[in-house]
């Protein structure tokens, strides 16, 4: 019998990793989504191609949660994007409203589901979702720092004329424009980029990276990047369907590794067929620790904007 993922949101984001998950072939993927038909559409749509890719996994869209019944994993796309006039709480309040609601159904008709969190303000998304889950915190983790440290490697394999391959990277810290590259666990074939570039350089690269969102909101002019998403959110679906235990950054709920308890930051993650396996805490240089500390206050002012909303 195949794996089921479920992914909640048939937009850019959701479209692209059902897409991706379904082209892998060795899991059933079902779509949901508030709009009539539109998951219906895209789902029947992606089974079309299954010909012709050569999978013979199954897609379903639905506008409920039956379908859904007993997934593996459950990933969450479910929200708006900031439109013209509204400020960065209004979203944070509407999709923290929207993820709610969809968390209650994902447990309901996936109790023992892994949930991926897409939605942004991504940690503070994951935050919500986490505590109204009330699943233990292996379960419930959220999709960033691959996307983050994804640019990052994309633009120093640009720099040096590289193979994105050798490349290896790590970005920790919420998914805002305080994220932490860490040059310091950065390598280009096992050699640490320091010995390959110069501080500006490399600092130039590092602010590209923290600014990787924007670049491509300002290029689309509308909407927000989903090709690198949904490859990011494929490649943790993947470590926990096949049990990888691959090493990924990821936003988790901590209690006390790095000094931070009871929030959602991103950090290194082993993700296995349990999920978060474990938090792997590596040593950080004062200022390393002090950027992370930065990041994970930033969350939690969104945090206490939300306990101020309500849900
Ligand atoms: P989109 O607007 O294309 O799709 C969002 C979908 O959610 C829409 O189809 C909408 O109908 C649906 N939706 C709204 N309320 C819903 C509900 N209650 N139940 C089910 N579906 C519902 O947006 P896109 O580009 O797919 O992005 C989705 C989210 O992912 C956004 O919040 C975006 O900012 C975030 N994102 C996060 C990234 C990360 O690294 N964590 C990367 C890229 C996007
Ligand atoms: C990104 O980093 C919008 O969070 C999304 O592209």
């Amino acid at each position: 019998m195949r794996n089921k993922v479920t992914i909640v949101g048939a937009g850019n984001v959701g479209a692209t990793t059902a897409q991706r998950i379904h082209q892998l072939g060795y899991a059933d993927v079902v779509i949901v989504d508030v709009v009539e038909d539109l998951p219906q559409g895209k789902a029947l749509d992606m089974l079309e191609s299954g010909p012709v890719i050569g999978s013979d996994a199954l897609v379903t869209g639905s506008n409920g949660y039956e379908e859904s019944a007993n997934s593996d994993i459950v990933v969450i796309t479910a929200g708006i994007a900031r439109g013209p006039g509204m400020s960065r709480d209004d979203l944070l309040l509407t999709n923290m409203k929207i993820t709610s609601a969809v968390t209650e159904q994902v447990v309901k008709y996936s109790p023992n589901c892994i949930i991926i969190a897409v939605t942004n303000p991504l940690d503070a998304m994951l935050q919500n979702i986490y505590e109204k889950s009330g699943f233990p915190r292996n379960r419930v983790f959220g999709m960033a720092g691959v996307l983050d440290t994804s640019r990052f490697r994309t633009f120093i394999a640009q720099e040096l004329d590289v193979s994105v391959e050798d490349v290896q990277a790590y970005v920790l810290g919420g998914h805002g424009d305080d994220m932490v590259p860490l040059v310091r666990y950065t390598t280009v074939g096992g050699i640490p980029i320091t010995e390959l570039m110069d501080d500006d350089q490399i600092q130039k690269l590092v602010i590209r990276a923290r600014q990787g969102g924007g670049e491509i909101v300002a290029l689309l002019k509308q909407g927000s990047a989903y090709y690198a998403p949904s490859a990011s959110i494929t490649q943790m679906v993947e470590s926990v369907l096949l049990d990888k235990k691959r090493i990924l950054p990821a936003c988790a709920y901590l209690e006390g590794e790095y000094g931070i308890t009871g929030l959602c930051v991103g950090v290194p993650v082993k993700l296995g067929a349990n999920g978060v396996e474990q938090v792997i805490e590596i040593n950080l240089t004062e200022e390393e620790r002090g950027a992370l500390q930065n990041s994970a206050d930033s969350v939690k002012e969104l945090i206490d904007v939300m306990a101020k909303g309500g849900s």
